[in-house]
């Protein structure tokens, strides 16, 4: 059932282009218009939205994170990100025009349930994204999107997570379709580039041979830390919770432009920091913003393992290790940023001899507050 692979997180890491692509399937028509049929919130009432709040815990919420993104960019509606029980025992601001939605792969998350609860009973509607059919958070939620990741057995969640970003950004896309925030050709421009990614995810793991290779010279680390800028700071919160859940590292994601706020004291001699370089060919501040993050660290003796997109040649001469994804529109880099990371991880834990599948103190689906 591991599908000749020595774990199920590894076969999940590689299942992750059919996650993608399964995700994406049947969602638009032949004029590639958004078609959420299954979705349950009527159009109109969806037009009148003011704020989206989404509600997650875990990687779950990193792609809440990445989403927001997105979704502010294509839809201009406020989108705010809060872990379920932070959202649950203050006093939230929701009324009939939020939109909350809750993101769980297993749907059972009582964190996540009992905010859902809370929040439709303030007057929000309800949507949830979910990968389990039928499970209690879309059961209770006015309207649901389901992740087609297929059954995610390993506790350490690695196709959900794609299949989640994937999911929020046709969410994403057909909100800009019924209040006409992008025009039908930049729609599909986008949903074309979406495509493609399963095929540039196959890439990477075909040359997974280059992660594992560092991921096993580096069992002994102490700490990792992990840098990111807009989309690529929730995955290089994502990097970091792979590598304490499973390899129990202690690890740390952090905003590149927080480093100078605290963060970049933690550097010395030999300190390993994964960073996560957006495209050279998007924002160019963004790009040149980051690599002046790498100089940073590595000037204080950081070991720097840097993740970018092909054909950035500004990168090189400040990092100790490269690895290099396929070029895609910045907001959809997440969605190959985060392979190698998650590769990474699983390996250095396989390693040290760690049962990845099962890690210490933690269960699939926490299904108590
Ligand atoms: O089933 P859910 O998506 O609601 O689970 C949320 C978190 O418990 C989950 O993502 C957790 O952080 C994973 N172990 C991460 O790998």
């Amino acid at each position: 059932e591991k599908g000749g692979f020595p774990s199920f997180m590894e076969k999940e890491i590689f299942d992750q282009p059919a996650a993608v692509a399964d995700t994406l399937l049947g969602r638009a028509d032949a004029e590639g218009r958004l078609t959420l049929d299954e979705l349950r919130i009527e159009p109109e009432k969806l037009a009148k939205i003011t704020k989206i709040v989404v509600l997650a815990c875990g990687t779950s919420a990193y792609a809440g994170s990445v989403a927001k993104y997105a979704i502010e960019s294509w839809c201009r509606i406020p989108v705010e990100v809060e872990l379920s029980h932070e959202f649950r025992y203050r006093e939230p601001i929701v009324d009939k025009n939020t939109l909350i939605v809750s993101i769980s792969q297993s749907g059972e998350t009582m964190d996540t349930l009992m905010a859902v609860r809370y929040a439709k009973e303030q007057g929000a509607k309800t949507l949830s994204i979910c990968n389990t059919n039928g499970s209690t958070i879309p059961r209770e939620s006015d309207a649901v999107l389901y992740t087609h990741a297929g059954p995610e057995i390993a506790v350490a969640s690695t196709k959900a997570f794609l299949a989640q970003i994937t999911a929020t950004y046709l969410l994403g896309l057909y909100l800009a379709q019924l209040r006409g925030n992008l025009f039908s050709g930049q729609i599909k421009d986008i949903l074309a580039d979406l495509a493609k990614i399963p095929a540039k995810i196959q890439d990477i793991l075909d040359r997974s041979g280059e992660i594992k290779d560092l991921a096993r010279s580096m069992a002994e680390s102490k700490s990792v830390l992990f840098l990111g800028r807009h989309v690529g700071y929730p995955v290089a919160m994502e990097g970091a919770l792979k590598l304490k859940e499973i390899a129990y590292i202690h690890a740390e994601g952090f905003a590149a432009g927080e480093l100078k706020h605290g963060p970049i004291a933690l550097i010395e001699e030999g300190q390993p920091v994964f960073v996560v370089v957006p495209s050279p060919r998007g924002r160019d501040s963004l790009h040149s913003k980051v690599v002046s993050n790498i100089q940073e660290v590595r000037a204080r003796g950081a070991k720097t393992l840097v993740i970018a997109e092909n054909g950035d040649s500004a990168v090189k001469d400040y990092s100790e290790w490269v690895f290099y994804v396929p070029e895609t529109p910045t907001l959809l880099m997440p969605l190959l940023a985060t392979v190698p990371l998650q590769i990474f991880a699983c390996e250095l834990a396989t390693a040290k001899g760690y049962d990845v599948d099962q890690p210490r103190n933690l269960a699939k689906s926490v299904t108590v507050e």
